[in-house]
């Protein structure tokens, strides 16, 4: 059987476990466009609706259990409805959820991220990671009357204009990989004037780096790059690329931000603390919101301080929900219980579970293998592990959409694309579950090539 075939007969198997699920997607559809209300989590036929989640199992609306593996997109951090965060939702919710005015929970979490990450002097929060990456550009554009930004070709920092240049275009040249950076949005409805400011290097290319940010560092304001490329493959990058940006920014007076809106996890200081190069300002989101909506800006105190109302022209950063008590108690309480052990254990799981899918590919006979950062993977359906967006699009989507498909009737629920996101209740058990499991569906997989 090819593969297309039989892609329509797992599609079949899922529709027949998820009647209640397909229902649910039909009358969503009348009143959601398109049925659903964020882009990512969409698949063929149709998504499930998930009736409860705790620690590491999720039910859909079906009672089929799952075992999850995404943790919605890498903010879960301690699964679903850990006791501690949940009362402390509770109990900042009994008090009042938010207020215009300052909350003492907001300064708790703020000294805790500054206590831990390098690079934080002052914090300001927002409501999403997206929002955090524009306001950290903003406040590099200020701090440099510069207004050009050099981001990642395939870095995903959120939903802004400027961040939806050069994330993951329909095609991509291969013949002449440079076409590749020449700033483009990728979808429709994003500004294409603001094209004159977006500057695109590859991940992990030095060369690059150094020609793009020399050749125009006069109109460079900040280079924003997440430590590991998350949306763009779970592909970590190496230290040396980061100190070539670390030492340009410095040379040529250019502000580096990282996003560690999914980094942060790698360790209590953040991917910055692990890799030990430290960029002048940082967003942050997903985790430190405890499963509530969030965002957040740290770094030096002089750069952050263009938001600082005393100041002679401050830069407006507002947002009602900005620092809710509800948010603020919550994300709290999840970093309370994620300190260096936590992330170490967790990291060991990582790398058990890497090793694990590499051996499940290599004895499958499939070319594949799991990239990793700290206890975020992804697996690909390609030949060694990628280097960079460019190498990841090379992969066959059609075999990933099978596995996906194949693991949900196993119980395992993980992103469509292949990125697993682990979580502090799972165990090595789990881990050997998983994996089994994902042996299993290479095989049919492998059947079918
Ligand atoms: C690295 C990174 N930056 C920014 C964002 C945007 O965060 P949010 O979805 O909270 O706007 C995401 C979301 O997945 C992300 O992974």
């Amino acid at each position: 059987m090819r593969t297309s075939e039989y892609y329509e007969v797992i599609k079949k198997e899922y529709m027949d476990r998820t009647p209640i699920s397909r229902l649910a997607f039909e009358k969503a559809k009348k009143y959601l466009a398109g049925g659903e209300t964020r882009t990512v989590s969409y698949y063929s036929p149709y998504p499930l609706t998930i009736e409860s989640g705790k620690g590491t199992t999720i039910i859909d609306v079906d009672g089929n259990r799952y075992y999850d593996f995404i943790n919605n997109y890498t903010s879960l951090i301690h699964g679903h409805a850990n006791e501690k965060i949940t009362h402390a939702i509770i109990n900042a919710a009994e008090r009042g959820t938010a207020v215009p005015a300052g909350i003492e929970e907001q300064v708790k979490l703020a000294e805790l991220l500054a206590m831990r990450v390098p690079c934080v002097d002052t914090v300001r929060f927002c409501n999403s990671g997206t929002e955090a990456t524009l306001f950290a550009t903003r406040a590099a554009k200020v701090f440099t009357e510069k207004n050009g930004i050099v981001k990642i070709f395939g870095g995903y920092h959120g939903t802004t204009d400027m961040m939806e240049y050069n994330v993951s275009p329909a095609s991509v040249d291969y013949d002449d990989p440079a076409n590749n950076l020449i700033p483009k949005p990728d979808i429709r409805g994003v500004s294409n004037k603001i094209a004159s400011e977006m500057y695109v290097i590859p991940f992990n290319d030095c060369q690059t780096a150094t020609e793009v940010i020399t050749e125009n560092h006069d109109d460079i304001a900040a280079v924003i790059v997440e430590p590991f490329l998350g949306a763009g493959g779970v592909i970590p990058a190496k230290k040396e690329f980061l100190q070539t940006l670390r030492d340009l920014c410095n040379k040529y007076g250019c502000i580096l931000i990282y996003d560690e809106v999914q980094a942060l996890r790698l360790s209590e200081g953040g991917a910055q603390k692990l890799y030990g190069v430290i960029p002048d300002i940082a967003a942050f989101g997903k985790i430190i919101g405890g499963g509530l909506p969030v965002g957040a800006l740290g770094g030096r105190r002089d750069i952050m301080d263009v938001f600082n109302a005393t100041g002679i022209s401050p830069v407006t950063q507002s947002g009602t929900f900005n620092g809710n008590r509800a948010t603020m108690a919550a994300g709290y309480a999840t970093l309370m219980q994620y300190k260096q052990a936590d992330c170490d254990r967790l990291e060991k799981l990582g790398i058990m579970l890497k090793d694990n899918i590499d051996a499940a590919f290599a004895k499958s006979g499939i070319d594949g293998c799991a990239t990793r950062a700290g206890s975020l993977l992804n697996y690909h359906f390609i030949k060694g592990e990628p280097n960079n967006y460019l190498e990841v699009t090379k992969e066959d989507k059609s075999l990933c959409k099978i596995m996906h498909l194949e693991m949900l009737k196993r119980g395992f629920f993980i992103a469509p694309r292949g990125l697993i996101a682990l979580s502090t209740p799972m165990t090595e058990e789990i881990i050997g579950d998983f994996t089994s499991a994902f042996a299993d569906s290479l095989e049919v997989i492998a059947g079918l090539l």
